[in-house]
Order: structure tokens, then sequence, then C-alpha cells
């Protein structure tokens, strides 16, 4: 109940009884006064009904009893004269009146409060539901019709983007349809449904939620809207994801050691053989080609046992200040003189800057993102890598290309271990760049701009600010 309305009720409870005291004399003293058989009585029932706004529960009780007891005394002072028996009947008449109307004022205002009562609870719940879940409603056509704050926060979409709309808006294509169907199904047929759901805000990131949607069922039995009421489980699902994913990492760290030892020791002796084989051929032998190719062949084959061995068991990093510039040139030359770089141009912009990072596994990171580029590129296009500032003390590392771009649907699988659009690829390259910039309290993601090409952000941590504070006497030292 609003204040407002309880300091209205409050007045009235006082004024409304006093109201009805000076009517009811008002209306005795016309009765008294008018011939004896005029039914000026009938006028208390409009006193009685006074109580429907008075929050007083006996107040038509005992107006009613005032008004017979008038009407008696009406009755008892015009006695004498002659009255016809037609006209006394009237009052006994009247006095049921009253006591009927009495009662029918107190049962609606009886009614009247319960249902402000109702309304009330119901209003509470609503209040702790939307304090307490994502909550929207959406009609049979599945278009919504309703949804509270925490929905329009976790999908970024305001209010009145999301009315009339179905919850299509924010599908992340996660699911197959056949689940999706299910639910459908589920609800159509009135039953509750849950299970966890991935959406799409509206700038792209997903999140989970743990989702009832309840039918609300109309009295042929057919549901016509559906409340839907949900609960943010992202943090869950990412730990989750991450627990399997160390599970796998580490099924993958025995696998590595095995393979390090029956492979890599093997493939060192095949290539100590043929250097012997080859030193022992002239230089114009035809053959050499064929060795020459075999020892790349192998070379190769032992990268990838080292980058599998750096992803299965990555080196702790040994971080020192390092400047930006000279490793970005450095990985541009490295680059330029790999056959992917033929026909590539390199660019450096920002401002330069030094991160508090492993000197060589920063290296290798930017190696991987620069090749990666140059592949893609396929002889032709531009290479970028701008370095930032970012707040929070770190340093933003992007490496941008022309090239073709990552169509959406594999976007997030470059960085799955082993996954690899390359004929040669190992599928490697990304995962250890990520591993690396998360063991640097980093980050690294990928987007692909809608003017084309893709843009890899490296989130580094900045060097220590201590030789500011060293130089900054001028900031306020006394
Ligand atoms: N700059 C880029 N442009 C387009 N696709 C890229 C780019 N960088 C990576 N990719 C895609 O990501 C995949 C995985 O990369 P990576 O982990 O380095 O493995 P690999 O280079 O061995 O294939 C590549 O096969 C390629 O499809
Ligand atoms: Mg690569």
């Amino acid at each position: 109940m609003s204040n407002t309305f309880r300091r209205l009720t409050s007045s009235r409870a006082s004024t409304l009884p006093l109201l009805g005291l000076l009517l009811a004399a008002l209306i005795f003293s016309v009765d008294y006064e008018a011939p004896v058989g005029a039914a000026v009585g009938m006028l208390y029932v409009g006193v009685i009904l006074l109580g429907l706004w008075t929050p007083w529960l006996a107040y038509p009780l005992v107006a009613a009893a005032g008004a017979s007891l008038l009407v008696l005394f009406d009755l008892a002072a015009g006695w004498g004269a002659d009255v016809p028996p037609g006209v006394v009947i009237n009052h006994p008449l009247m006095i049921l009146v009253f006591g009927i109307t009495a009662i029918v004022v107190r049962r609606f205002v009886i009614l009247e409060r319960q249902a402000e009562a109702h309304l009330e609870q119901l209003g509470d719940f609503k209040r702790a539901l939307d304090a307490a879940a994502i909550v929207a409603i959406t009609d049979v056509q599945g278009r919504i019709t309703y949804v509270n704050d925490k929905f329009t926060e976790i999908s970024g979409y305001s209010r009145e983007e999301l009315l009339g709309q179905d919850h299509r808006i924010i599908n992340s294509g996660y699911h197959p349809p056949e689940f999706i169907r299910n639910l459908w199904r589920t609800v159509a047929r009135g039953a509750v449904w849950n299970g966890e759901i991935r959406n799409r805000s509206k700038d792209g990131h997903y999140y989970w939620v743990d989702t009832t949607i309840v039918p609300f069922m109309n009295e042929a039995g057919k549901p016509y809207q559906y409340i839907a009421i949900r609960a943010d489980i992202t943090a869950r699902k990412l730990a989750e994801d991450t627990i399997t994913h160390q599970a796998a990492l580490a099924r993958v760290g025995q696998m590595a050691a095995v393979l390090a030892h029956e492979v890599r020791n093997p493939l060192a002796g095949i290539r100590g053989a043929m250097q012997v084989l080859m030193r022992r051929r002239a230089e114009d032998d035809p053959e050499r080609g064929v060795m020459q190719e075999i020892l790349t062949r192998t070379e190769s084959l032992n990268d990838l046992l080292n980058d599998l061995l750096l992803f299965a068991r990555p080196r702790p990093p040994r971080p020192s200040t390092l400047e930006l510039g000279p490793v970005i040139r450095d990985v541009f030359a490295t680059v330029a003189q790999d056959p992917a770089g033929s026909g590539v141009a390199f660019e450096a912009a920002g401002e330069p800057l030094s991160v508090h990072a492993d000197p060589d596994l920063t290296r290798a990171t930017l190696l991987n993102l620069v090749l990666n580029a140059a592949q893609a590129l396929q002889g032709a296009g531009r290479i970028t890598v701008t370095t930032a500032a970012r707040p929070g003390g770190m340093v933003e590392v992007q490496v941008r290309d022309t090239g073709p771009g990552i169509p959406a649907e594999i976007r997030e699988q470059v960085f799955e271990p082993f996954f690899t659009t390359k004929a040669r690829g190992g599928g490697l390259g990304l995962p250890i760049a990520q591993r690396t910039a998360e063991l640097h309290g980093g980050a690294l993601t990928v987007a692909c701009p809608p003017e084309g090409g893709t843009v890899f952000t490296l989130l580094l941590p900045r060097e220590e600010q201590k030789s500011r504070r060293q130089g900054g006497k001028d900031e306020g030292g006394t």
C-alpha cells in the first residue's frame, strides 16, 4: 500500500463517520417534518454506503443500527396520528434494507482489502524475482512482451530493441535446432522446461544462463504466455571448461613425454645419419636434393614436437623489462626472410612501450602471430603491428593483416590445439601464444573487423613503473 493511500484512508477514517453523522441528522430533520408515510427514511441507505470509503469495518453496521433507531423514533413520534397500517409496514422493511446494505457494504470492503493485500504480495514477489533473476515473458508465438532490467543488462539490448522480437535475437547458434525444438515442444504442451542455454549479447560476447520456462495456461488448457526465469552461470561454465581443458592438457602432457622420448631421439638419429650420407656425396650428386628434402621434413617434424612439448609443459615465464620496438623489428626481419613473407608490407605503429614479460616467449608469440598473418596474405598485403598503453597497467599489441579474415564459424576454434586449415600446419601456434599471454597475466583475442582482415590483440603487463617514481621528484617531493 502506498504512503499517500494510507494517509488518505486514515484521514477518511476520522472524517467520513462524522459526515455520516451530519447526513443522518439532516435526513432525520427532513423526515421528522415530512408527512407521515413519505419514504425520506430510505435516504439513510446513502449514509450506510459511505462505509465503502472508510476503513472502519464496523461503520456500516453502526450506521445501519443508528438509521434503524432514527426511523423507529420517527415512527414513534408520529404515533397517534392515524397512520395507515401499510405505512407502518414500511418501517420494518426499511430496517431490513438497512441491514442488507450494511452487510453487503461490509462484505465488499473486506473483499477489497483482501484483493489489495494479494496485489501487494504479488508486487513483493515480482520485486524479489526481478532482484534475483533474469526474467522475460513471451506470447505463444515466442514474441517478447516483457523483460526486466537484468535481462537488458546481460543481453546489452535496450527494452525497445527486445520487445516484439523473439529470442532469436540472443541466439548464439550454439545449440542444435533439435534442442530448441524440444524446448518449444515441452512448453507448448504445458510442461516446465529447464536447461542451460548459451546466449549472445548485443556486443557479441557469449553468456550462459540456467533457464526455466513456465507456461501459463488458459481455461482451455492451452498456453497463452511463457515466463522465462534465468540465472547467469557463465562463471561456472568457464570454470568447467577450464577443468576439462586442464584434464585434456594433462593427457597431452603425458603423450608429449612419450613422444619426446620415443620419437625425438630416433628423429635426431635419422637427421645425423642423413647429414653423414650427404657429406659423402659430391656437390652435384642428383640425390642430394632428395636428401635435403628429407632433412627439411625431419626438421619441421622436430619443430612440431618442440611446439607440442612447449604446449604440454609450458615453462614458467622469466619476465624482465622488454622494449617492444626492437622485438617487432626483429620479428618483421625474420618473417621477411620466410617464403610466406614475400610480397608483404610490414608496418610498426603506436607508442614505443616496454612490457614486463619473458623476452623469448614474447618474441615467439609475436613471431607466431606475424607469421600466421603473412601466411594468410598469400603474397600480397600489409601487416601492421600497433602498440598502445591500456588502463590497468597493460600494453596492447595488435597484429592486423589485410588478409581474407577468419570465417565466423571457425573463429572460436583457432585457439584450440591442433586446429589448422593449413596442409602442413600443426595447429599449435595460437594455443601456445594464448597460453603464453595468460601465463603472463595477459590475454590473446581475435576479431575480424567489418572492413576486412584479421586483428589479433595481445595484452601483456606493462613494465613496472618504478623508474617514473624515482624520476618524479618534480611531482610533489618537498
Ligand atoms: N591472420 C590470420 N588470418 C586468417 N586466418 C588465421 C590467421 N591466423 C590464424 N589463422 C587461422 O588459425 C588457424 C590456427 O593457427 P595456428 O594455431 O597458428 O596453427 P597453424 O598456423 O599451424 O595452422 C590457422 O590454420 C588459420 O586457419
Ligand atoms: Mg601458426
